[in-house]
């Protein structure tokens, strides 16, 4: 399906973004990931294969983007399909946030999605596809969770402004809104398993679906909106989220 198309994903790392480089992979694609942590790097590319090519730097660092496009240029040639992925999550009570706490969140969700996708764009060839990771939190309200929700609904705009200015290039721009998903992004430092599963329950049954979903099932949505097979669709989210935001 992905035969001869090469793809970033960033934070390929982890969780949903590590599925997702398995997935594009898997459908014929030479993948690299991408994420700060070099550890990380080395245990998913353990997991994946050295077929994948693992690009340590950090989506805030203007300078480290420049050096992972350089080392995509090196390996690849050009690119064909980019998923933003890399983010973090982390509550923001309005009473108690501090300045640091707003930068964070802003830097990595929104100024690193902005300049990932424009340090690579020079090596995005005609028939590309973007693919922002954008969040069920970008269309409801919930508490402590201002800066979240605020950041994933600005990646929210950014795929329909990217796609009407990429248009002509023939790039297309698309996200996918995950709902609440089993990765390390949910688990606190020194949580057991045990105590993981009963918050995986517990959080599960806030969801229509009566669980949380798998990073897997995002993985599904992001193959369709990287590949031919949703050629029609710019601009636009696919919600994958149990019903969460939409029942
Ligand atoms: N899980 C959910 O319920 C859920 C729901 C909606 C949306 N999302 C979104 O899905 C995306 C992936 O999250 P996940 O749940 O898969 O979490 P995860 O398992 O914690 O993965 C996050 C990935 O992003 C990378 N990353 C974080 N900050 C980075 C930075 N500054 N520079 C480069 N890479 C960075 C991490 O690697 P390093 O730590 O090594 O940098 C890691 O590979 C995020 O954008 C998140 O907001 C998740």
């Amino acid at each position: 399906m992905l035969n001869g198309k090469t793809a970033l994903v960033t934070g390929g790392s982890s969780g949903i973004g590590l599925a997702a480089a398995r997935l594009l992979r898997d459908k014929g694609a030479r993948v690299a990931i991408m994420g700060s942590s070099q550890e990380k790097l080395d245990r998913a590319v353990a997991d994946l294969g050295n077929d994948v090519v693992a690009l340590r730097g950090d989506v805030t660092s203007l300078d480290d983007l420049a050096k992972v496009r350089d080392a995509l240029e090196t390996a690849f040639g050009g690119l064909d399909i980019l998923f933003a992925n890399a983010g973090v999550a982390f509550g923001t009570p309005i009473a108690t946030t501090d300045e640091a706490g707003y930068h964070r969140m802003m830097d990595v969700n929104v100024k690193g999605v902005f300049f990932t996708v424009q340090a690579v764009l020079p090596l995005m060839r005609e028939g590309g596809s973007i693919v922002l990771n954008t969040s069920w939190l970008n269309q409801v309200g919930t508490p402590g969770r201002a800066l979240l929700s605020a950041s994933k609904a600005a990646v929210r705009s950014f795929a329909r402004t990217l796609a009407a200015e990429l248009i002509d290039r023939k790039i297309r721009v698309n996200a996918v809104s995950p709902g609440s998903i089993e990765t390390p992004i949910h688990r606190s430092n020194g949580q057991s398993e045990e105590e993981f599963r009963a918050y995986a329950e517990k959080v599960g049954a806030q969801v229509p679906m009566g669980r949380m979903g798998r990073p897997e099932e995002i993985a599904a949505a992001v193959l369709f909106l990287a590949s031919d097979a949703s050629s029609y669709m710019l601009g636009a989210e696919i919600v994958v989220d149990g019903g969460r935001a939409e029942l």
